[in-house]
């Protein structure tokens, strides 16, 4: 029987969110339904309600969440009713190209659940990446489910789902930052914030935050930026220079993604170093580099979609550093919220009053 709920959609481009009634048909094979106990407030659902992302209003819109799966279709044996799981968007297909040559984080063909989530007319909902979490309750692939230990509060696991994960990707898989390394990262909300988290779990002796505004580096030096440059006050690449001996960062993370942030990251790595884009460009950005200095500099540019997670090996993981103290995931939470505050939510964003609002249910 499929059962209805309350979620949170996106009607059109750029109209307010509003609460609606959701069917949530029963699993069919390969899939579960999951009831939500907490769900973060992304930039990318701001930017699938601005008509961003693509067209296909109406959104479920949520994708940051943690809950319990309620029932599984047939075939699914890595989950059961009754497990406490983070959704991701990435369910490896263990098929492709990139996963049977054992890279499955690089996964080219993930995939969501095949049935579609209805508003009560039967017009049907586009889940905000294959998840669709700000609604009591959500279908998606069960490969979509990722286990992990209950004792962590679904608000502080939820936010592994999305943003928190490619933050800390970015750093310690995409970027490999490792003991000793110089880092700077380059715009610090969630996702920078959290590279400068990993950056911090990986044993890097330096970490630059670089941010426009105050209240950000503020947060980053919580979260273990050793260093802060305001980059509207203070040229960015002179800034990490001076603070590396003259020489720039090992790594630098893109956490902005615009022309000019992963300039900055270019010229501010040291020789042979790493820059990361993890930052998501729009589609008028354009970049111009001199063809010399890209090879003169040597090193890597690398992007990273999701962190380079694989969420069976990395979410545990994370949530038992977590739980051990290691690794401070709760201080991104600025708020909990209820459904009906995600419009406010997206505001307070926009004006950069928060890392996280996380909706609880
Ligand atoms: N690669 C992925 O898989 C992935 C996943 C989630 C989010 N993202 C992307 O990461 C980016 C950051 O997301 P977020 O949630 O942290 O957003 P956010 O809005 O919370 O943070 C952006 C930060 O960048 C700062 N900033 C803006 N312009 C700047 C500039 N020119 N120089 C320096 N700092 C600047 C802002 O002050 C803010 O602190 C977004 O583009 C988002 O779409 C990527
Ligand atoms: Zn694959
Ligand atoms: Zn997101």
């Amino acid at each position: 029987m499929a059962q209805e709920v309350r979620g949170v959609i996106a009607p059109g481009k750029d109209e307010p969110v509003r609460i609606e009634t959701i069917v949530v048909p029963d699993p069919g094979p390969g899939e579960a339904v999951v009831r939500v106990q907490a769900c973060g407030v992304c930039h990318t659902d701001l930017h699938y309600k601005q008509g961003g992302i693509n067209d296909d209003f109406p959104f479920l819109l949520g994708h940051e969440a943690a809950g319990v799966v309620e029932s599984v279709g047939e075939g699914v044996t890595d989950v059961e009713p009754g497990d406490f799981v983070i959704l991701n968007w990435r369910a490896v297909c263990g098929k492709c190209r990139a996963c049977l040559r054992g890279r499955p984080w690089y996964c080219f063909d993930t995939h969501n659940a095949k049935q579609k989530m209805t508003l009560t007319d039967g017009t049907e909902l586009s889940p905000a990446l294959g998840i669709g979490a700000f609604a009591e309750k959500t279908l998606v692939a069960a490969g979509q489910c990722t286990k992990v230990d209950p004792a962590v509060s679904p608000a502080v696991a939820g936010l592994l789902g999305c943003g928190v994960m490619a933050g800390i990707g970015a750093a310690i898989n995409t970027g490999n930052v490792g003991r000793g390394d110089s880092v700077a990262v380059i715009g610090c909300g969630g996702v920078g914030d959290a590279a400068v988290a990993g950056s911090r779990l990986a044993g890097a002796a330096k970490i630059i935050a670089v941010d426009i505004d105050d209240r950000k580096l503020e947060t980053a030096r919580s979260m273990g930026a050793t260093h802060t440059v305001n980059s509207r006050e203070t040229d960015p690449v002179e800034a990490i220079r001076e603070l590396t001996g003259g020489f720039g960062a090992d790594v630098v993370i893109d956490a902005v993604g615009r022309p000019e942030t992963y300039q900055q990251a270019f010229y501010a790595r040291d020789l042979a170093g790493t820059v990361v884009l993890v930052g998501v460009p729009t589609p008028e950005m354009k970049l111009e580099l001199p063809l010399l200095d890209v090879f003169g500099r040597g090193g890597s540019l690398k992007s990273s979609w999701y962190g380079d997670c694989l969420p069976s090996r990395d979410f545990p993981m994370l949530i038992d550093l977590h739980l051990q103290g290691r690794l401070d995931l709760a201080a991104f939470v600025t708020e909990t919220i209820q459904l009906d505050e995600v419009e406010k939510a997206f505001e307070r964003m926009h004006r950069g009053d928060v890392l996280r609002s996380v909706v609880v249910l």
